[in-house]
């Protein structure tokens, strides 16, 4: 029986996993019903009333309705919480819609203003330049989040590392910053197994589930992991507005957590040889990988942050051409959206995932972003080796000879 006091590799595996084994099952069962027997006219009513307002499902409630709680979504949440190390989460139909919900909380609260630390994912720096939820936003970097502060500051979001070239943040000096506004930390990148925001004083832990946690590219979902608090206040938004996650989805981003240790290890160890392999590429005037030399200025690295993960952003020395170029001719790499999946993928940001983000904070055009999975590291070099070559050669560098690529 895993504890609290579990290991976190313990966690992963038997969390959310309560009531399994007693019900005769080595794995929790599917329940697909929207709609649940409610008992008497009064406990339906009541139990209605307790998850509307986001409370948990009480001994002998009914659950009522899907939209409200699911309990396959309730152990997939209890699960990443004890993953995070907080109080409880809340899981969505998507990593934008659990960033919609938490907008619509602060929106619908009266404290609208959201102070926000670029570079974010596209879609989140979308959401908040076009104020569609109803929030206005400050951009500032880190230095200057005290000061952006307004009254009527209602959440400080940052990303790190962060998407697509990986700058890091000094979590506890956001958290100091931000004062009495809480902070929002998309931890999509590092995921639980390389950093808990919660340790560092952030109050609410975003995840694009479809990422690592789910990790085979099968299932889109988002979560926060917060406090209590917080956990019925998204609750009661996803009642509400219904971005809920499926329960098939729920199964697999639950089953997903249960490797994810080894898999975020694994696909960092091959992450970080590749980045060393690539500097030496001529196409390649820049690696950003936090692991390298020189990119972690403030040692963040072994204390905030477990290791760099298996993102690596090259910066081509031909410009967009070649950046076209290499992602259209990796094979073994998938030229697809997304990351964190057990194949590897390679996409251009400032074509795609960063399309709609404006002026200079759009990522530069040489740039592609890799996602490393879990194929082997030699496979993965003369993948991208080659890729690299129809680069050079089609901007007129010279790419390396066979001996000098594989010394
Ligand atoms: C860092 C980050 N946050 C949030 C999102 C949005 O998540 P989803 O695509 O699951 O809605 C993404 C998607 O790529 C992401 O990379």
């Amino acid at each position: 029986m895993q504890t609290s006091s579990s290991q976190f590799e313990t966690r992963a595996v038997h969390g959310g996993m309560t009531g399994v084994r007693a019900s005769g099952s080595h794995v929790p069962v599917i329940d697909f019903s929207t709609t649940n027997p409610l008992g008497s006219v009064e406990t339906g009513g009541l139990s209605y009333e307790e998850l509307a307002t986001g409370h948990d499902l009480g001994d002998g409630r009914s659950a009522v309705y899907q939209r409200l709680w699911q309990p396959g979504v309730a152990r997939f949440e209890e699960s990443l919480a004890g993953l995070e190390g907080t109080e409880g989460a809340v899981a969505f139909a998507s990593g934008m819609a659990a960033l919609a919900a938490t907008l619509i909380a602060i929106a619908s609260a009266g404290t609208p203003h959201v102070v926000a630390v670029r570079p974010l994912y596209g879609g989140t720096d979308h959401v908040l330049e076009g104020g569609l939820l109803g929030t206005r936003v400050t951009w500032t970097d880190a230095a200057g989040i005290a000061a952006a502060i307004e009254p009527d500051t209602g959440l400080v979001i940052v990303e790190t590392p962060a998407n697509p070239t990986l700058e890091l943040l000094d979590l506890r000096k956001v958290a100091d910053a931000a004062g009495d506004v809480p902070v929002l930390v998309d931890n999509t990148f590092a995921t639980p197994v390389l950093q808990r925001p919660a340790e560092f004083g952030a109050t609410l832990v975003l995840h694009s589930a479809t990422k690592y946690l789910g990790g085979h590219g099968d299932v889109m979902g988002g979560v926060v992991a917060a406090d209590r608090d917080w956990v019925e206040r998204l609750r009661r938004v996803r009642a509400l507005t219904g971005g809920l996650l499926h329960p098939m989805g729920a199964y697999l981003l639950h089953r997903g957590l249960r490797t994810l240790p080894v898999r975020v290890r694994a696909q960092q160890a091959t992450a970080a040889v590749l980045a060393e392999r690539l500097l030496a590429h001529p196409a390649v005037a820049r690696v950003h990988y936090p692991g390298l030399p020189g990119q972690d200025p403030a040692g963040l690295i072994g204390r905030q942050l477990a290791g760099p993960g298996s993102i690596i952003a090259l910066e081509l020395a031909g410009g967009y051409d070649a950046a076209a170029r290499f992602t259209e001719s990796c094979e073994l790499v998938t030229h697809a959206v997304s990351l964190g999946g057990v194949d590897s993928l390679v996409q251009h940001p400032a074509s795609l995932t960063h399309r709609p983000v404006s002026g200079e904070a759009k990522p530069g055009a040489a740039v592609v972003r890799l996602s490393i999975g879990l194929e082997h590291v030699d496979d993965l070099t003369a993948d991208l080796m080659a890729a690299l070559d129809a680069a050079a050669e089609l901007v007129g560098l010279v790419a390396p000879t066979e001996a000098e690529a594989t010394a």
